[in-house]
């Protein structure tokens, strides 16, 4: 059974692995801990964390989203991109790589629209896209 729940310490070496499958240049660590006891969910899937999401409530940021590749397409993202948002007010933005054409699928699946193309946004050079969702 699946169930969303807060982020605990415990959690962190779990989540540091789905961020070095999900993504070319993971979050140090340091961002994971700084987050903890704030708006930092994740998905257990018979007492296995497959994903978490992290929603910055005063930057209204999404700041990241990563679901293990083997648990992908369902609903899990969905399920804690929902539980981080319901804790967000009046809007929130992210910034998405525009090579990444899964997770902007996903974005726009869940009400965000691209909003703005930020040129050479990332370390190596590639634009993001910054999205955008009106909320409450
Ligand atoms: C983006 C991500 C978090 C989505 O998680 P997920 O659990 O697979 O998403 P869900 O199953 O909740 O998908 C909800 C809906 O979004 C859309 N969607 C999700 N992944 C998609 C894909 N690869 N292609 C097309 N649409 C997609 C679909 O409409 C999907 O509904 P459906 O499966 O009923 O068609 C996941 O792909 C991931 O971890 N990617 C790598 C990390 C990443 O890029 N994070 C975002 C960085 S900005």
């Amino acid at each position: 059974m699946m169930k969303i729940r807060k982020c605990t310490q415990d959690d962190i070496p779990s989540i540091i692995k789905i961020e070095s499958l999900s993504f070319k240049y993971p979050y140090p660590s340091i961002v994971f801990y700084n987050y903890i006891g704030q708006n930092f969910y994740v998905a257990e899937l018979d007492s296995k964390v497959v994903g978490y999401a992290i929603g910055d409530v005063k930057r209204h940021l999404i700041v990241s989203i990563a679901v293990h590749p083997d648990y992908r397409r369902k609903g899990i993202g969905k399920a804690l991109m929902n539980t981080i948002l319901k804790n967000m007010h009046d809007y929130a933005i992210l910034q998405v790589r525009v090579s990444n054409k899964e997770a902007i699928k996903f974005y726009k699946k869940l009400g965000f629209i691209e909003k703005e193309l930020l040129k050479s946004y990332y370390i190596d050079g590639e634009d993001a896209i910054l999205m955008f969702k009106s909320l409450d």
